[in-house]
C-alpha cells in the first residue's frame, strides 16, 4: 500500500497545533502496519533545514508566481520517514507562522501557496513528478493541502484514490473568486455544486467534495459536522456525502508523550512510581512564581487562545474557580498565545491572583510538557473539539482531564460518576453547556474528587492506563484506504 500524505506542517519541524503531531506520528504508524508512505511539505524555512539527505527529484520552473520550483526528496530525521519538500523560495522562505505574517494577517499569497501545495500531490499521484514512486492513495490533511482533491478528479488519467481529513472545519482556507484563474483549474468547478461558498473560493470545499473518502479526527466530530451547529456553514455538504464521512480517533505519540522517559520534564514517573508527579509539581509552582504547595489543587491549560478553546469560560469563571469550591486554595497555569484579547485578560488575573494564577503567553513545547506533568487537572472546556490531544496526553501524565463533552473530548475521557468511579472505568469530568456555571459545578465535583486521596489516584491510574494508540488509528486509516481502492475513482459529475 503506497500512501502519500499531503500536510502543510509536521512535529518537530513546523507545529501551530494538533496538526503537527498528527503527522509527525501517524506515518511512521502507518509504516509499521506494513504500508509504504512519504508525505509532501511546502517548502517552509524550518522544513528545508530540518528535513535530512535532500536530493532534486525535478524542477517544476515557474509556477504559482515563484519564479523557480524544485521538488526534493528527503528524509525526517527523527522516525526516517521520506518527505518530498516543495522548494519554492519565493512562496515559502519566511520566518514565523506558515499562514500569517507576524501581525496575524494572512500572508497575501496563500492561494497560491496552498494551491501549489495541492497540486504537487496531486501530480505526486499522477505518477508524473516522480518516476520511482506512485501512490495508490493520496491522503490529503485540511484546507492546506485540500487542493489536491480537485486537482485529482479533473485530471483526465488515472489518478490515485483520495481521502481528506477534517482536523478542523473552522479553517476552510477561503479566496477571492477573482483570483479563481490562478488556480489552473477548469472553470466549471467555479459553482456551489464545486468549490465556490457565498461568494468565494472554498479550499476545504475542494476536499469535502472531491475526495472519495473525508473523515474527521474522532467518530463524534463526524456526526456533529453534519449538523447546523457545528458545520460551519458546510453541513449540507457533509450530509450530502452520506457513509463516505467516518471519524478516526487520533492517538498518542508514546515516544513523545511518556512520564516514564519524558526529557522535559524535571523527575520522570510512571503508574507504578508516581512519586515524581510531586516534584514536577513543586518544580513548576518555582519556575511560574506560583506558591509551592502540594495540596493547593493545580489546574493547566495548555492551548492555542481562540474561542474554540472556551477559555474565556475560564475567565467568566475565574472568581469562582479561585475562591475554590469548598475552600480549597486552587491555583492555575496557563500556557497559550493568539487572540490578544484573551491573552491581556489572562495577564490581568495573574496580579489579581499572584501567587496563584500564573500565565505563559508563549508557544513552547517543553514547557508544554512540564505543565501537562505537574497539573492534577488539565482544563479543556471547548465549544467544539475535533479531537484534541492536549487531553489526552494528560491522561498518560495522570493528570485528569476536566473537559466539555463534545467531539473528541466525549470520545476519549470518561465521566466520573458514583457509578464509573466504583466500576473503575472514570478517567476525567465533564461539563455539559459551554458556560461558566458548567464549569464551575463540573470544577466543583473534580475537587470533591481531589479531596479523596483514594478516589483521586484511581481516577489517575485509569487514565494512565488508558492507550490511545497510533496503531489503533494506522490500522483503520489502512482498512479505510483499501475500501477506497476497492471503490474505484468515483469522480465528481463536474470533474470531467
Ligand atoms: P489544536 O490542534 O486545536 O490546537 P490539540 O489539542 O489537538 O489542539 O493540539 C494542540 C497541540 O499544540 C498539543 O501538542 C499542545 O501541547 C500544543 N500546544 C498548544 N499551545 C501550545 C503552546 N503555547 N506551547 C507549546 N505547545 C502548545
Ligand atoms: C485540530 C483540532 C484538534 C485536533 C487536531 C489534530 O487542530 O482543533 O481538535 O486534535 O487538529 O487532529
Amino acid at each position: 500500500m503506497k500512501v502519500l500524505l499531503a500536510a502543510a506542517e509536521v512535529f518537530p519541524l513546523v507545529k501551530t497545533g494538533g496538526l503537527a503531531d498528527v503527522l509527525g506520528a501517524l506515518p511512521q504508524a502507518l509504516a509499521a502496519a506494513g504500508a509504504d508512505v512519504r508525505i509532501v511539505l511546502p517548502g517552509l524555512p524550518a522544513i528545508l533545514q530540518g528535513v535530512e539527505q535532500l536530493s532534486t527529484v525535478c524542477e517544476l520552473g515557474a509556477i504559482f508566481g515563484a519564479g523557480r520550483v524544485t521538488l526534493r526528496l528527503g528524509r525526517m530525521a527523527h522516525n526516517g520517514v521520506s518527505v518530498y519538500v516543495i522548494d519554492a523560495p519565493y512562496l515559502y522562505q519566511r520566518a514565523g507562522n506558515p499562514y500569517h505574517n507576524a501581525e496575524g494577517q494572512e500572508w497575501p499569497d496563500n492561494i497560491q501557496r496552498f494551491a501549489l501545495l495541492g497540486w504537487v500531490a496531486a501530480h505526486l499521484a499522477a505518477g508524473e513528478l516522480d518516476p520511482e514512486w506512485k501512490p495508490l492513495v493520496l491522503h490529503a490533511h485540511d484546507w492546506h493541502s485540500a487542493l489536491a482533491c480537485a486537482y485529482v478528479a479533473s485530471h483526465p488519467g488515472p489518478v490515485a484514490a483520495t481521502v481528506f481529513t477534517v482536523h478542523n472545519l473552522a479553517y476552510q482556507g477561503l479566496f477571492r473568486t477573482e483570483d479563481f484563474h490562478l488556480l489552473g483549474l477548469p472553470s466549471r468547478l467555479m459553482v456551489s455544486q464545486g468549490l465556490e461558498f457565498h461568494g468565494h473560493i472554498s479550499f476545504m470545499k475542494a476536499g469535502l467534495k472531491f475526495a472519495q473518502r473525508v473523515t474527521t479526527v474522532s467518530p463524534s466530530y463526524a456526526r456533529e459536522i453534519a449538523t447546523e451547529e457545528f458545520g460551519c456553514g458546510l453541513d449540507g455538504v457533509i450530509r450530502a456525502r452520506g457513509g463516505a464521512v467516518c471519524g478516526i480517533l487520533n492517538g498518542v505519540d508514546s515516544e513523545v508523550w511518556n512520564p516514564a522517559h519524558d526529557p522535559h520534564i524535571p523527575t520522570p514517573y510512571s503508574a507504578n512510581s508516581l512519586g515524581g508527579k510531586a516534584l514536577c509539581k513543586a518544580a513548576l509552582q518555582r519556575e511560574l512564581g506560583l506558591h509551592v504547595d502540594a495540596t493547593a489543587p493545580l489546574l493547566g491549560v495548555v492551548s492555542r487562545l481562540t474561542s474554540q478553546k472556551g477559555l474565556d469560560l475560564v475567565l467568566a469563571a475565574l472568581s469562582d474557580l479561585m475562591q475554590g469550591p469548598g475552600n480549597q486554595t486552587v491555583q492555575l497555569a496557563v500556557q497559550g498565545n493568539g487572540d490578544p484579547s484573551l491573552e491581556a485578560a489572562f495577564l490581568a488575573a495573574v496580579s489579581s491572583y499572584p501567587g496563584r494564577v500564573a500565565v505563559c503567553l508563549r508557544y513552547d513545547e517543553a514547557l508544554a510538557h512540564r505543565v501537562i506533568a505537574a497539573a492534577d487537572v488539565m482544563l479543556v472546556p471547548s465549544r467544539f473539539e475535533p479531537c484534541g490531544l492536549t487531553q489526552l496526553y494528560a491522561l498518560r501524565y495522570g493528570t485528569v482531564p476536566l473537559v466539555r463533552r463534545v467531539g473528541g473530548l466525549a470520545d476519549t475521557v470518561v465521566d466520573a460518576t458514583p457509578q464509573t468511579i466504583q466500576a473503575g472505568t472514570a478517567t476525567g469530568f465533564m461539563m455539559g453547556t459551554a458556560t461558566p456555571s458548567s464549569l464551575v459545578q463540573a470544577l466543583e465535583r473534580t475537587l470533591q474528587a481531589y479531596r479523596n486521596p483514594a478516589v483521586w489516584k484511581k481516577l489517575m491510574l485509569q487514565g494512565m492506563a488508558q492507550n490511545f494508540s497510533w496503531h489503533v488509528a494506522a490500522t483503520h486509516y489502512l482498512a479505510l484506504y483499501e475500501e477506497t481502492l476497492k471503490g474505484g475513482p468515483g469522480k465528481s459529475p463536474l470533474a470531467g
